[in-house]
């Protein structure tokens, strides 16, 4: 059964200040999304809540089928949120590949196999046995993304993903999402600008004065078509 996710009603505030008031979203496999939005705008704090990690101050967010996560918390098992700087757990570049797959509780033969397909599928072979930490901004990048990539994911939010990364880098970033959209995982991408990641999603939302719409793609100079 494929993974559909829907939001509706979601309030966020802080304080007495309300960041945004959105009537519905709707999430399925196979969809990928640009979401796009100025500094501050909230789409950091909207993909925490869309992927469970934060809570809205009303609305609802569900998604089905809904499996009983493996981390014994609420987190959906198929759904995973990359952070907006690539979080890094000790250990090697092979050790945070596996991080995920240990807490599943996969067999030693499993996570070994699929370490070493998630080395091969980033081109992260020749560092697999550096210590991640050492890593630069965008062997960090492909990193998250393999760490990802080996949970099969059916809904994927990547939060800037691109940010601060070289042109080389941003393109490499773009194949390996792409592969993953290719292969049915629903992806959103927050980015303040246009990139070749994110003009590879389908779909443009703009987060903008606390609402969603959904617009144009943006042309190279960043303006709205
Ligand atoms: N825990 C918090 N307490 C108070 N205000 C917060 C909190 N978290 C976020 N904010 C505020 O909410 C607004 C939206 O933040 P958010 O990080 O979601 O924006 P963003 O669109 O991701 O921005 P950027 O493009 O800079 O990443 C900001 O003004 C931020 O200061
Ligand atoms: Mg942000």
């Amino acid at each position: 059964m494929s993974i559909e996710l829907n939001a509706s009603n979601l309030v966020k505030r802080f304080d007495q200040r309300e960041l945004f008031n959105i009537d519905k979203l709707t999430l399925k496999e196979g969809e990928s999304f640009h979401l796009s939005g100025d500094n501050g705008a909230g789409k950091t704090t909207l993909m925490k809540i869309l992927a469970g990690l934060d809570k809205p101050c009303e609305g609802t967010v569900t998604v089905t089928p809904n499996k009983r996560s493996f981390l014994n918390t609420k987190l959906h098992p198929k759904v995973v949120y990359l952070h907006q700087t690539p979080y890094i757990f000790a250990g090697t570049v092979k050790d945070n590949i596996a991080y995920g797959l240990r807490l599943r509780g996969e067999s030693r033969q499993k996570i070994k196999m699929l370490v070493d397909k998630g080395l091969a599928w980033s081109r992260l072979e020749s560092l697999a046995e550096q210590q991640a930490h050492s890593l630069s901004g965008g062997e960090k990048q492909r990193l998250a993304l393999a760490r990802a990539w080996v949970l099969n994911p059916g809904l994927l939010f990547l939060d800037e993903p691109t940010a601060n990364l070289d042109r080389k880098s941003v393109e490499t970033v773009a194949e390996l999402v792409k592969e993953m959209v290719d292969g049915g995982t629903a992806v959103m991408v927050s980015s303040h600008q246009s990139n070749c990641v994110t003009e590879l999603c389908q779909r443009n939302l703009l987060l903008e004065n606390g609402s969603i719409k959904e617009t144009a793609q943006l042309n190279e100079a960043n303006q709205y078509a």
